[in-house]
């Protein structure tokens, strides 16, 4: 959806990553940027996509040269130590401007559970060092990951990054999504005043600017700082590649204006994302993201695609076309896998399934109060009900879904129909759903407005499944997972226009073990 229409639809092991004080210490003295060895290393360190025994680990060369085209071929170090003095494994790669001088390793024979340093180096110069660690395949306790999207380089700092790199309680960081914006400045929030222009200032169309664009976000220092101390679990949404994306095309891709076919540009996206993002590679052919984590016999990490594969949004004035049964969000191959993942997470009797996916799946519309939005499950009623109807008839219990987009603070319960045989005290509800704010996206008119506290609490009184509204802050959620009960912690960024790692706490929801009901902490 436009930009007008998206604000006008609106208006309608918990310690066991603590550092001892000499690490801190000596990172300290090795963060990005005050590193003499930036030069070759100047968009950091990463990790993710962690498994029991193995993690991805990446980093991008700097060449010497802009039109170097010679491959540059880097060591990597993976070792128990801070200092990287007792390395357990350790490889060659080459990297070339066919993969714009990224590198990305997947580390493997690794044990579970366990805490790596790593780095990488050329002809003796180092990376920074980056910290990060494996998930548990057994006897996991406790899980906490922190749960962000949408991050908007000109709109603000990213002072929620740098929140969550003081954190010493993570054993992940999950972004579902809008990591970068494919914008022109100006066009959705402008970073002039604050020196935060991305490149290219135009909007990001080809191969070329989608490097760019990544590359100027990876130059932020507090989302290199959260990089280099925790592994990323990601998935994208519609501005990796452009705004209100389909499998098909997207709301902002406008061939009459030059930009070529969608096809050309979707395969841009998509190879820029894969090359900068550190993210395990799917041998599969074509567009496939979806995959599945699993912390020890606690929790099983679910991550969908609903934005790349998907059918095209129709018009919330469309009766037809939204009762299709035909459209679907994530395509027959990943519902399918889908669903196979809930049935396994279900038989082994894993205490929590973790969905982690773009766009709201509660029921939020409620006809003749506003619209629908068309571009969240809302516009989907049947892959939506195909869902529930799986929930309910396999017995899928204790399923928590993650989710961004939205530009806001949520928290739901999640039965069929919110107006009709649910009780505000969970008798309904199938699952629950937390959703995480911007990291410094824009929040919807409907509540920024002069009008925004009227219209929360409007939309309190409408829906009976809302159990936590914060329509205007900037922020993230910590989700921590125990045997009994999940628990989701909301912090926020005072101002997102003046750089500081400072937070504040918002509201707080548990959701025990059987319930698939949210209740105030
Ligand atoms: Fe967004």
């Amino acid at each position: 959806m436009s930009l007008t229409r998206r604000q006008f639809i609106w208006t309608a092991a918990a310690s066991s990553l603590a550092l001892p004080r000499t690490v801190e210490g000596l990172w300290a003295q090795e963060k990005p940027g005050a590193s003499a060895g930036g030069s070759r290393f100047q968009h950091g360190v990463a990790s993710g996509d962690p498994l029991g025994d193995r993690i991805i680990l990446w980093t991008r060369v700097t060449p010497r040269a802009p039109s170097a085209t010679q491959p540059i071929s880097v060591r990597w170090r993976i070792g128990a130590d801070a200092e990287l003095r007792r390395v357990v494994s350790s490889g060659t790669t080459e990297t070339a401007a066919a993969r714009d001088f990224t590198v990305k390793v997947d580390a493997a024979g690794l044990v579970p559970g366990t805490t790596y340093y790593y780095a990488f180096d050329i002809d003796g110069e180092q990376s920074p060092i980056g910290r990060t660690k494996t998930f548990p395949v057994s006897g996991a306790e406790r899980m906490r990951v922190a749960l962000v999207s949408c991050s908007n380089y000109p709109a603000g700092f990213f002072n929620v990054y740098a929140g969550i790199a003081k954190r010493t309680d993570l054993d992940a960081i999950v972004h579902v999504g809008d990591y970068i914006y494919e914008f022109g400045e100006g066009e959705y929030g402008g970073g002039a005043a604050i020196n935060r222009i991305p490149q290219p200032p135009r909007e990001s169309v080809t191969l070329a600017d989608y490097r760019a664009r990544y590359a100027t976000y990876r130059t932020d220092p507090d989302l290199q700082e959260a990089h280099r101390l925790f592994p990323f679990v990601a998935v994208w949404d519609d501005h990796e590649l452009a705004n209100d994306a389909w499998a098909g095309g997207a709301v902002n891709h406008n061939p009459e204006k030059g930009e070529g076919d969608w096809a050309t540009r979707k395969a841009a996206g998509y190879k820029a994302y894969l090359e900068w993002m550190p993210i395990r590679e799917s041998s599969e052919p074509g567009i496939h993201l979806y995959r599945t984590f699993r912390f020890g016999t606690l929790a099983d990490l679910v991550m969908l695609d609903t934005r790349g594969l998907r059918d095209k949004q129709v018009s919330n004035t469309d009766a037809a076309g939204l009762a299709d049964p035909k459209r679907t969000l994530m395509g027959a191959a990943q519902e399918a896998w889908m669903f196979d993942q809930l049935r396994a997470s279900q038989r082994a009797n894993t205490p929590w399934t973790l969905l982690g996916q773009q766009i709201m799946l509660a029921p939020i519309s409620l006809l003749g109060m506003w619209s629908i939005n068309t571009d969240g499950w809302d516009g989907y009623p049947a892959q939506r009900g195909r869902v529930l109807d799986f929930i309910e008839r396999e017995r899928i219990r204790n399923l928590v879904v993650l989710t961004g987009d939205a530009h806001s603070s949520w928290g739901f319960d999640i039965p069929r129909n919110p107006w009709n045989g649910y009780r505000t005290t969970g008798e309904g509800s199938l699952a629950v759903e937390v959703v995480t704010p911007a990291i410094s996206s824009p929040p919807p008119l409907m509540f920024s407005s002069t009008n925004g506290t009227e219209a929360a609490a409007a939309v309190r009184v409408a829906l009976p499944h809302l159990k936590y509204l914060d329509g205007v802050r900037r922020g993230y959620v910590v989700l921590d997972v125990t045997p009994t009960l999940v628990r989701a912690d909301w912090y926020y960024s005072p101002d997102v226009r003046i750089h500081s790692d400072a937070e504040v706490a918002g509201g707080s929801l548990v959701c025990e073990r059987g319930s698939a009901h949210l209740q105030p902490a």
